[in-house]
């Protein structure tokens, strides 16, 4: 997109108002608007750069384009009364764009996914409509055989959810005092795991961790500030990421901050299971400062950083903030 490789005359301005200290003779307010204006282009920029508005052909935007599509799939089957051959269309597009991944990137676990719900499909609608392709098709590929809907009983539910989940939350609080102790891998391997049932659009499974520790933590965090005071005790950092090339239309714009949010909750609530301290760093940075991170660690830069998490063990007897609530009716309003 050679009209859109702006970045070297728009540097170059910059560098030269910069120098002339042009924008000290601006209005506070206009300052401020221009600085707004530059930031939602490097948005937009990194936004048409990444997603799959403009370009569909990298693995990660293959492989969303067909988990929106065989999620169209077990989406319909899970209803109440699925139609009998719905949404052939999707299941046309799905077979065709199979096809095309399978042979760049072969059979892997979003290949198989895919060829489950087609599966499931012909077990449901049986004949007619596209059934007959959707047999051939499945005929020619040794594979499948988990069900693209699960059968489940609400006493199950009920069963398993029966945790003080109350007491659970509210004994979760930000850490700012950690021992200092190594956290094992193997606990954020867990929190992580844990994590993944968080949902996500279409399923789309943006979310990313990135670990940092040593030199890398340390100066993540003297860029990031927020954890002055208590940074020396922090072990280990979380770098919580949403990978925009999963998202397509300008409608998604901003739903990797929502995935990567979601993603983000649950791994502190995992942590907290785990027995672990955490703290939400912000990632409330300009567009400079925000690449300025990147030049940290190695992170694509089609992804998103929406926080960071400070980790640790907990001390025996600890101070936190006691962060009062609002009461419940001035952030809930029932429309009846
Ligand atoms: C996105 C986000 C960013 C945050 N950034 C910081 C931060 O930079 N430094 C900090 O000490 N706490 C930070 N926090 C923690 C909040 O201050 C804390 O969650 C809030 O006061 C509620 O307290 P609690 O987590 O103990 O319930 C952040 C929280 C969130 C959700």
């Amino acid at each position: 997109m050679p009209w859109l490789n702006l970045s070297k005359p728009t540097k170059m301005i910059k560098k030269i108002l910069k120098r002339l200290r042009v924008h000290r003779l601006l209005p506070h307010q206009l300052r401020q608007k221009l600085a707004l204006i530059t930031n939602y282009w490097y948005d937009f920029k990194v936004y048409l750069k990444s997603s799959s508005m403009m370009d569909e052909s990298g693995r990660e935007q293959q492989s969303s384009q067909l988990i929106m599509r065989y999620h169209a799939i077990e989406k319909g089957l899970s209803v109440p009364s699925p139609r009998k051959n719905f949404g052939q269309d999707k299941v046309i597009q799905l077979m065709d764009r199979l096809d095309t991944y399978r042979s760049q990137f072969g059979h892997d676990h979003v290949v198989v996914a895919c060829l489950n719900a087609l599966s499931s499909y012909l077990d449901y609608s049986v004949t007619g409509g596209v059934c007959e392709s959707v047999r051939q098709y499945l005929s020619t590929i040794d594979a499948v055989k988990s069900n693209a809907v699960l059968n489940i009983k609400r006493v199950d539910v009920i069963e398993s959810a029966s945790i003080n989940f109350a007491a659970f939350c509210r004994s979760r609080h930000s850490i700012r005092n950690f021992t200092g102790e190594a956290v094992d891998n193997s606990l954020i391997e867990k929190a992580v795991d844990i994590a993944k049932k968080t949902p996500s659009v279409c399923n789309r499974q943006t979310s990313r961790v990135h670990v940092l520790r040593g030199d890398k933590k340390k100066r993540i965090l003297d860029i990031q500030l927020g954890s002055r005071g208590f940074s020396d005790c922090i072990d280990t950092v979380l770098v919580m990421t949403s990978d925009r090339r999963a998202f397509t239309g300008i409608g998604e714009r901003n739903q990797c901050w929502v995935d990567s949010g979601m993603f983000a909750m649950s791994v502190i609530y995992s942590l907290h299971a785990l027995g672990l301290g955490s703290c939400c760093l912000n990632w409330s940075f300009t567009s400079s400062r925000d690449q300025l991170a990147r030049e940290v660690f190695s992170i694509d830069e089609a992804e998103a950083i929406s926080m960071i998490i400070a980790v640790g063990h907990i001390p025996e007897v600890l101070n936190v903030a006691s962060s009062p609530r609002f009461p419940t009716f001035d952030i809930l309003t029932i429309h009846d």
